[in-house]
């Protein structure tokens, strides 16, 4: 197994996974950060992901016997000791030299999980020679089924265990902050796992950019259904809100959702993921395979989230945060928080494990009990 420095070398004053951020924007240029920190159109979305954990009070349970208690949980069949993952984010060599090989690194060692973005600016074979957790591999549809499935075949032989195709978004969002810094990739710097983006079709004169253009490009139910029953690995969607959607993941031969609105980067005004997940859960069943992501920072968020439904959760920007503060180590001394944070969120609420924590523990903020 791949060994870190010990990872209290780090900064003293870095002790909430929050932390990183300070750090994250006095070492990124104005380019970098743009892209990381923005988000679509007003960022309201962005907003509203890191606000909505106030939503809910924990109402503890007390004086259990706790003894043996752990945050280990079974995801597609690989024990992690802990349930959170590092969520597909593009580029990272953006923010830190050795991008995401670092950041899989960090999550193996720290017996966790992480997702490669098919915008990865690493090799995806080269992340998964340093990964010794278990690696999921995010797909964006490639304009056709063949084209998709020959990339989640790479990932397939390079040792990637699932897939998680992003259904959220067919086109770009309105990134005005990105727009206003005029952000551009630096060379050296691409998406070096995509050999031959698909061509857009020329758009006719009148016609528009994105209905006949990038729209033409974008899967449908029916690609998903053909892409689940060709692919042997499992596929998640990453990027349902409706229930509905869920279900209809499901029938298609999902293996499990994943609610998110992509860190507020696409469609802005959209609801907190976190908000859907209960009525998704009762939509898919207990059995279901659920993850969310969007605005978690804190033990308690990861347990609130677990109560409303989740299997496990993703984290993006505070894990790039860290790696930009400290490469590898950053971000596995940040999932060490998180994790011990989690911990005593679990202890102080009475659960001894992840199955343990239910929607009892959870009151509506300033709702009448
Ligand atoms: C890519 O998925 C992004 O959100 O920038």
């Amino acid at each position: 197994m791949a060994l870190l420095p010990p990872l209290d070398t780090i900064a003293p004053d870095l002790v909430a996974a929050g932390d990183y951020q300070r750090y994250a924007l006095q070492r990124l240029d104005a380019n970098a950060l743009a892209y990381l920190q923005g988000g679509a159109a007003d960022e309201l979305t962005c907003q509203a992901n890191l606000n909505v954990w106030q939503d809910w009070a924990l109402l503890p349970r007390l004086l259990r016997d706790l003894r043996g208690g752990h945050t280990r949980c079974q995801l597609l069949g690989d024990t992690l000791q802990h349930p959170i993952l590092l969520a597909p984010v593009a580029y990272q060599q953006l923010f830190h030299p050795q991008g995401e090989r670092a950041s899989a690194l960090a999550a193996g060692v720290m017996g966790g999980g992480a997702v490669l973005s098919s915008y990865a600016s690493t090799r995806l074979e080269d992340v998964a020679e340093v990964a010794s957790g278990p690696l999921w591999f995010q797909l964006y549809w490639q304009g056709d089924g063949p084209r998709t499935l020959a990339l989640a075949e790479r990932a397939e032989a390079a040792g990637y265990k699932a897939l998680v195709l992003t259904v959220d978004a067919p086109v770009a969002g309105i990134r005005n902050r990105e727009q206003r810094a005029g952000f551009a990739l630096p060379a050296g710097i691409s998406a070096v796992n995509i050999d031959a983006p698909p061509q857009l079709p020329l758009v006719p004169a009148g016609g528009s950019a994105v209905f006949d253009g990038l729209l033409a490009l974008a899967p449908h139910w029916a690609d998903v259904a053909w892409l689940c029953q060709h692919s042997r690995l499992p596929i998640l969607l990453k990027g349902i809100l409706h229930p509905q959607d869920a279900q209809l993941a499901m029938q298609a031969g999902a293996a499990g959702v994943i609610v998110s609105n992509h860190g507020g980067r696409v469609l802005d005004s959209q609801l907190p993921a976190v908000k859907m997940l209960p009525a998704i859960r009762q939509a898919l069943g207990p059995e279901a395979l659920l993850l969310v992501d969007g605005g978690i920072r804190r033990g308690t968020d990861v347990l609130k989230a677990i109560a409303l439904g989740a299997d496990a959760v993703l984290i993006g920007r505070p894990y790039i945060h860290a790696l930009a503060t400290a490469g590898a180590l950053g971000v596995a001394h940040l999932l060490k928080l998180l994790r011990e944070e989690l911990e005593v969120a679990m202890a102080l609420c009475g659960c001894r494990t992840l199955a343990d924590i239910s929607p009892e523990l959870l009151r509506r903020a300033g709702a009448e009990l």
